[in-house]
């Protein structure tokens, strides 16, 4: 990991908020008419990048997906609304909570379609992990998701260690 630049200043959770809207069409979905997960899945991960993005400066990888279950179909002729935004940083790491709803766009009702949380590290231009700057402190709502951050990411490293398969790449 790159260790040659000055500590960074912290961002605000405002700086990554991001928000994505999709038409459903035929192509997006399956035999039932409703939107693949597969898709929705694909979604939730540019989202949640591009959040990542606007953190870092830097460009960010998927390293990990915590649970992440579909909630309610969304069908065809109705919208994806995506929200993301960072809710804990690490050294290189950081999570991105991204909440999609479904949405019919010609009444505007609203129901809840995935809830996940994405971890994403920063990159150097040689793939290397490099520093995040950390959330801004000074807000609350940062502090505690901050908090619930650290103790999800016990977790997902030992769920991921555990996990690790022998691999010569
Ligand atoms: C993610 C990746 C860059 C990490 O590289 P690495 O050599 O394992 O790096 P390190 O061991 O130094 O870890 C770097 C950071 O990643 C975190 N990390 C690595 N694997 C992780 C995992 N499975 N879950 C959560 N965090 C993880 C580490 O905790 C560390 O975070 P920190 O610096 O905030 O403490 C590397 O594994 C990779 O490129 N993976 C493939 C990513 C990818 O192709 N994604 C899909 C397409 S975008």
């Amino acid at each position: 990991m790159s260790t040659d630049r000055a500590p960074l200043p912290a961002r605000s959770r405002h700086a990554s908020r991001t928000e994505m809207n999709e038409y459903v069409l035929p192509s997006h979905a399956n035999a039932l008419g409703n939107v693949f997960g597969g898709q929705v899945m694909a979604w939730v991960d540019v989202g949640g990048a591009i959040a990542a993005q606007r953190h870092s400066g830097r460009v960010c990888v998927t390293a990990f997906v915590d649970d992440l279950r579909f909630q309610n179909p969304v069908k065809i002729g109705e919208v994806i609304h995506l929200e993301a935004e960072v809710t804990a940083t690490f050294k290189t790491s950081l999570e991105v909570h991204i909440r999609v709803e479904g949405e019919n766009p010609r009444t505007g009702e609203r129901w809840p379609c995935v809830d996940a949380m994405l971890t994403f590290v920063a990159i150097d231009d040689h793939g290397r992990p490099v520093p995040v700057p950390p959330l801004d402190l000074t807000d609350e709502i940062a502090q505690k998701t901050q908090r619930a951050g650290e103790e999800r990411r016990e977790k997902r490293l030992e769920k991921s260690h555990a996990a690790r398969p022998q691999t010569d790449r």
